[in-house]
């Protein structure tokens, strides 16, 4: 093991407390991570110290808060490898970033009678942005199925595609399963007949080193607070030509370039995505969260979560009664499980009286549970600041829970 995590650790002053007496063990990481020192000191400096509206004033806090959120720009940029800085769009999270593609690339690029594809493995997010503009623009959604150890069925794609298909939504690692899915291979796939991808990377990007130019990927988006950042603030990464093809997400702000109530022109990218006041704080502050990710090492980080998630899989397995979704070799550090005869939110409850947060329920994929034929399931999520230590105590009060019903 590379990483000092009791070290790591101290930097997170959320996991030093205790709740009902307990040490906390928090395994909610892909709801949401927890913050260093480091993140939230950048958010306290930003406030006391160089606070204004970018862009838009000629004073010297305007001017210091502009290179700051433009400096995060950049540290995104060099995250995930992206060509140029104008690609890296900021959005108040995935959920927004899906939205204004759906939006706008549907605007610019959809007809009546088009076809997306979208993964049965989908959270809400990457879905119900497509139904939207499917019903606005009369286009189709069709599902790309999974198997049951919750692997996308690639092999289907071919005959999925027609010559309508218009882009594909896949998810590059699953929120519920901990799939991480071939992308690069399927944007290959998809380019190899002119379709657009649109990989949702919000469980990816804090777990696997992503590079777009690598991936290939046509737009990439992905959610700060799920990085050890704010919350609030998200990035869509774009290829050029499409994004200087499609129209506005929203009005307003900084993403006009001359209004006449004849007509208004727009500003180049990134700003023309970027209306109105955005989360200027977040942004910066996000930026310190890049910096500790990069710092830490994102193999680093993968590769705990890896010894992670096989150490808790294997405890777990000895429990009767207890079965795993999502079992293929691929996978990150999410377990969901449910337990013969218990309530996923009977179980949930009482491990919260441990001190221990995992989330319940259908964890907004209605559709994959529905696949396996559930309501929902416990989910035990993994980041680098985790142990084993806290996996010993989860599956010991798991036993204690499972032993009262
Ligand atoms: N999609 C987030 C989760 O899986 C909210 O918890």
């Amino acid at each position: 093991m590379i990483l000092d995590i009791d070290k790591i650790r101290l930097d997170f002053p959320i996991l030093q407390q205790k709740i009902y007496k307990r040490p906390l063990v928090y395994f909610d990481n892909a709801a949401t991570t927890q913050r260093p020192q480091q993140v939230i000191d950048a958010l306290t400096r930003t406030y006391t110290e160089y606070y204004g509206n970018i862009h838009r004033a000629a004073h010297f806090l305007a001017d210091k808060a502009t290179e700051a959120y433009e400096q995060t720009r950049d540290k995104a940029r060099e995250l995930i490898n992206a060509e140029n800085r104008e690609q890296i769009i900021f959005t108040k999270g995935t959920t927004e970033s899906i939205n204004l593609v759906a939006f706008s690339f549907g605007e610019a690029f959809i007809q009546g009678g088009d076809e997306i594809i979208v993964s049965e493995m989908e959270h809400h997010s990457n879905i119900v942005p497509w139904q939207l503009m499917a019903g606005r623009k009369g286009a189709k959604i069709v599902m790309l199925p999974i198997d049951d150890e919750g692997r996308l069925q690639i092999e289907n794609l071919d005959s999925l595609i027609t010559d309508r298909t218009k882009l594909i939504a896949v998810t590059h690692v699953s929120n519920v399963l901990g799939t991480i899915n071939p992308v690069k291979k399927i944007a290959q796939i998809a380019h190899s007949k002119g379709i657009r991808i649109l990989i949702d990377g919000a469980q990816a990007a804090a777990h696997l080193r992503i590079d777009v130019q690598d991936l290939d990927a046509d737009f990439y988006t992905f959610s700060a607070h799920k990085m050890y950042g704010p919350n609030g603030v998200g990035v869509l990464y774009g290829k050029k030509e499409l994004l200087e093809k499609m129209s506005p997400y929203q009005g307003g702000g900084e993403m006009i370039s001359e209004v006449k109530f004849a007509g208004t022109t727009y500003n180049d990218l990134p700003y023309k995505f970027e209306a109105g006041t955005p989360n200027i704080s977040g942004v910066i502050a996000f930026g310190a969260a890049i910096d500790y990710l990069q710092q830490t090492g994102i193999e680093n980080a993968a590769a705990w979560e890896t010894e992670l998630l096989n150490y808790a899989t294997d405890q777990l397995l000895t429990i009767p009664g207890l079965r795993i979704y999502g079992t293929q070799a691929e996978k990150s550090g999410v377990i969901s499980f449910n337990v013969e005869g218990v309530h996923f939110f009977d179980l949930g409850t009482m491990l919260d009286k441990f001190g221990i947060a995992v989330r319940t329920g259908h964890h907004c994929a209605d559709p994959l549970m529905d696949h396996f034929g559930i309501q929902g399931t416990v989910r035990a999520s993994f980041a680098f600041y985790n142990t084993k230590e806290e996996i010993d105590v989860f599956v010991d009060a798991l036993k204690k829970v499972i032993a009262m019903f």
